[in-house]
């Protein structure tokens, strides 16, 4: 994991991070009162992006990049190259869940994949930037590779 600038950030980052964080504020969170934001930039160069949706029934909630992922499958586009997240955090470094970096690792064969995690303050206001890849994350992540003979 390292530490980013804003400077840091290439034009198409700074793209999904202006998309991640204006799809944040749809983000359908009355029961933690939570928002996050995603953005996967597909293979085919395009964005896609999620926010969480919560149920009254907590169990069907939806993640931001879990959202993010299915609507780039929905657009028949099935791996990404990048992956980008907005969320408030300042106690320290947070990262997609256990669940969603299962749900991303199973569109990308590249273990490297960047994942760009934006932390906010409690205004909204960026806090710091953390870059780091599917290894850190997922180590040893389980894929198809395990039970089929491909
Ligand atoms: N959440 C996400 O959208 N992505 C994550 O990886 C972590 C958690 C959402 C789910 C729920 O709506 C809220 O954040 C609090 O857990
Ligand atoms: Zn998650």
């Amino acid at each position: 994991m390292k530490t980013l600038l804003l400077n840091d950030l290439t034009d198409i980052e700074l793209q999904m991070l202006n998309l991640a964080t204006s799809v944040r504020e749809n983000a359908y969170s009355p029961y933690s009162n939570y928002k996050v934001g995603a953005a996967v930039l597909g293979i085919d160069g395009e964005i896609y992006t999620g926010c969480n949706v919560e149920s009254a029934d907590f169990t069907l909630t939806s993640h931001a990049e879990c959202v993010a992922i299915d609507s780039m499958v929905k657009s028949a586009c099935y791996e990404t190259k990048l992956l980008l997240v907005v969320l408030e955090s300042l106690h320290s470094p947070t990262f997609p869940c256990g669940l969603c970096r299962q749900k991303i690792s199973e569109f990308t064969p590249d273990n490297e994949l960047k994942i760009i995690s934006v932390n906010l303050d409690s205004e909204s206001k960026i806090y710091k930037i953390y870059e780091t890849n599917l290894t850190e994350l997922l180590p040893n992540r389980f894929t198809s590779d395990n039970f089929l003979n491909l």
